[in-house]
């Protein structure tokens, strides 16, 4: 059957003619104030967007580039301060210091003698991120992407240096300490498989 109620449901067209069927009608209310007001937000939203960002070239990319910048600033005069050669090198009172560091804190992922587990070798002759005192210093301090967490802010350039001076003694039986002035390392094992 088709329905007679059907010219009434023009939206514009006065309700009060249309029957309720089951208790269910359409009214014609007012459209609520709140539901106007977020849609003529959106738009102002948008005018302001467009202004910033075809207009004056703001983006968020950039945005985060400057403070990237900012932070890497901040950094370099940070590390300006710092001795770029460990000031503990043999200093035996540092090392049984820094060996607590190491135990407590990177023998989880590095292993007690730090032959690796979660995180790399520390006495292989393999670096990543090199191993001079600077670039072993920056490494721990700030950490590196692939999951070696900053302790700089934990534990401080004093206690970072004084891990990296028991470091060094964990290869120094049979060579120099890793990163120390004179050491080799052993030529690089055969790619697997060859
Ligand atoms: C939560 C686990 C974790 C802890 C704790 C941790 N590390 Fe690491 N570390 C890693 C991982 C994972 C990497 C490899 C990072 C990469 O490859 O980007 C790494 C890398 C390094 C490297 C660079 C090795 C290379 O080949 O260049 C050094 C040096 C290092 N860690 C020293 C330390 C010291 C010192 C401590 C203690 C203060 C410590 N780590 C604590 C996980 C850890």
């Amino acid at each position: 059957m088709k329905p007679t109620t059907a010219p009434e449901e023009i939206a514009e067209r006065p309700m009060q003619a249309a029957p309720h069927n089951d208790g269910i009608g359409e009214e014609d209310n007012a459209i609520p104030f709140w539901f106007n007001a977020s849609f003529l937000a959106t738009i102002v939203f948008a005018i302001v967007y467009v202004i910033y960002y075809v207009v004056m070239g703001w983006t968020s990319r950039g945005q985060y580039e400057a403070e990237v910048a900012a932070a890497e600033a901040i950094a370099a005069v940070a590390r300006a301060d710092q001795p770029s050669v460990n000031p503990y090198h043999g200093d035996t009172a540092a090392i049984a210091e820094g060996q607590q560091v190491f135990t407590q804190i990177c023998a989880a992922c590095h292993k007690p003698d730090a032959s690796g587990l979660v995180g790399p070798s520390l006495v292989d002759p393999y670096w990543k991120y090199g191993h001079t005192d600077a670039e072993l210093f920056q490494t721990v301090m700030e950490g590196r992407p692939g999951g070696m967490p900053a302790w700089g802010a934990q534990l401080g350039s004093e206690k970072v240096w004084r891990a990296l001076a028991y470091l060094e003694t964990l290869t120094a039986a049979d060579s120099p300490g890793v990163g120390a002035p004179g050491y080799v390392p052993p030529p690089p094992a055969p790619p697997p498989g060859s």
